[in-house]
């Protein structure tokens, strides 16, 4: 018990879907702190509400996330009628009509977001991917999603940026056909919270990796509940052997 404890804590505390990578043709991202990191990891839920009216308002228009119902959004703090209402703000493919052409109702709760069939803004051929595990199986993980929205610059000189691309020093290559999604001001928060460029890139980044990993906390506090439940249980072995060896010498 003793050998194997310390071998099991390591492997059970260090095993993060969310850690990062790196990779040499981009910058390695700065990690940050956020607050839904290790063992002891929560969601901030009104971070990821606020995330929410940004992926709603900015990303939402060129991103779908097809493995997210809106009732999904219940997790993070939503009422019924207010995910009906979200919902119905969203217009779901559905069918065509006699002479061929695609036909649109409202969404309802049970609709996964959907994924904007032409973007406008993005050069024709490209595909904005899924943002449903984004923050998951994007390489450098939040790290790399918050700095990659907040890196945008001037190519440095000599860097040749074609039409249609951007300079960025996060993306792969160090180019992007996303043009820079953020700037101060772009939505307003209902809970008075300034909406600097850096504050809309964090809430949307903790939304993403709360999207992503809907069951993260419960997962964090069965781990927990394991490990108090093992400590338990050593010391009490521990102290049965001690009972059993006394009278031994
Ligand atoms: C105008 C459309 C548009 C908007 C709005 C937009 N994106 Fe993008 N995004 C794209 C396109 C197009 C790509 C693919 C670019 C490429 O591969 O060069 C992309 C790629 C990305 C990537 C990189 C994924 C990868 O695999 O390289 C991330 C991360 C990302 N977007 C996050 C966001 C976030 C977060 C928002 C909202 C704040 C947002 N995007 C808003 C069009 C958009």
């Amino acid at each position: 018990m003793k050998s194997v404890f310390p071998v099991f804590a390591v492997a059970l505390f260090s095993a993060s879907p969310l850690q990062a990578q790196t990779s040499p043709d981009h910058d390695h991202a700065p990690p940050q702190h956020w607050s839904f990191e290790g063992p002891l990891g929560n969601f901030d839920l009104a971070a990821v509400q606020r995330g929410y009216v940004v992926y709603e308002q900015v990303c939402s228009s060129c991103h779908g996330m097809k493995h997210v119902q809106f009732r999904d959004l219940e997790g993070m703090g939503l009422d019924a009628e207010a995910i009906k209402s979200i919902a119905s703000g969203y217009q779901i493919q559905d069918g065509r009509d006699l002479s061929g052409v695609l036909k649109y109702r409202h969404g309802l709760p049970d609709d996964a977001f959907p994924t904007p069939v032409k973007p406008a803004g993005v050069p024709k051929g490209m595909l904005p991917p899924d943002q449903s595990r984004l923050a998951v199986v994007y390489p450098g993980g939040p790290d790399r999603v918050y700095a990659l929205i907040t890196g945008y610059g001037p190519a440095p000189e000599g860097v040749a940026v074609s039409p249609g691309q951007f300079y960025n020093r996060f993306a792969q290559g160090r180019r992007i056909a996303m043009k820079p999604p953020l700037r101060d001001g772009e939505v307003h928060y209902a809970d008075g919270t300034p909406a600097t460029v850096e504050q809309e890139a964090r809430d949307v980044t903790t939304f993403l990796a709360w999207v992503a990993q809907p069951h993260l906390v419960a997962r964090h506090r069965t781990g927990v509940r394991v490990i108090v439940y093992l400590l338990c249980l050593a010391l009490l072995l521990f102290m049965l052997k001690r009972r059993i060896w006394s009278n031994a010498e």
